[in-house]
């Protein structure tokens, strides 16, 4: 992965921005390491697609949710993200308004909106986001018990873990995080018994 010294500066920027929201975000969301993870997991992917800028697309790791520093609504942060992302970037002569564009469109698109026909690089935040899901599965569900009934946890977690491997619709990305998504099948599928 090769960024520009003036590139790695504003990533660095990027990321202090983010975590001085940090309490901002809804209780239990670790955005800082979602958003690691999220960029771990788009430059794995990005690794099939020579043809594209790596930039953008570790901006938009940092950037993609970053709506939810001021609305927990899951329907409206990736609009208030998109907002959100333009005006933070704005600030950077060094930064293309399509550079721009392209990273408040992959914070609007991350959820897999499959309606609206998106570029490789939201493709890639929207499929690396809900890696991260699978990735951590096991963390994210025993957040999830310390604050919800048991059941009601196992319930959350089969409920999303049978939906997200639908928004990750990049090959690439499927198959590399295939093995994880079957282990935590397993591991849940279990707890029925
Ligand atoms: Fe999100």
């Amino acid at each position: 992965m090769h960024l520009t010294a003036q590139q790695k500066e504003i990533v660095n920027n990027t990321k202090k921005f983010v975590e001085k929201r940090k309490t901002r975000f809804p209780k239990g969301e670790d955005m800082l390491s979602h958003n690691k993870n999220v960029e771990k997991f788009a430059v794995e992917i990005y690794q099939g697609y020579k043809n594209i800028k790596i930039f953008p697309l570790i901006l938009a790791a940092h950037l993609h949710d970053i709506g939810l520093s001021e609305s927990s609504d899951h329907e409206k942060h990736a609009a208030i993200g998109y907002d959100m992302t333009k005006k933070y970037l704005r600030k950077y002569n060094f930064i293309t308004s399509d550079q721009i564009e392209l990273v408040a469109l992959c914070a609007l698109n991350h959820r897999g909106d499959k309606k609206t026909k998106r570029s490789i690089e939201e493709k890639i935040i929207s499929s690396a986001a809900a890696m991260d899901f699978i990735d951590r599965s096991l963390f994210l569900f025993t957040e999830k018990c310390k604050h919800n009934k048991y059941n009601d946890s196992v319930a959350w977690i089969q409920k999303i873990l049978n939906k997200i491997m639908t928004r990750i619709e990049l090959p690439e990305a499927r198959k590399i995080i295939k093995p994880k998504y079957n282990a935590a099948k397993r591991i849940f599928e279990l707890e029925n018994i």
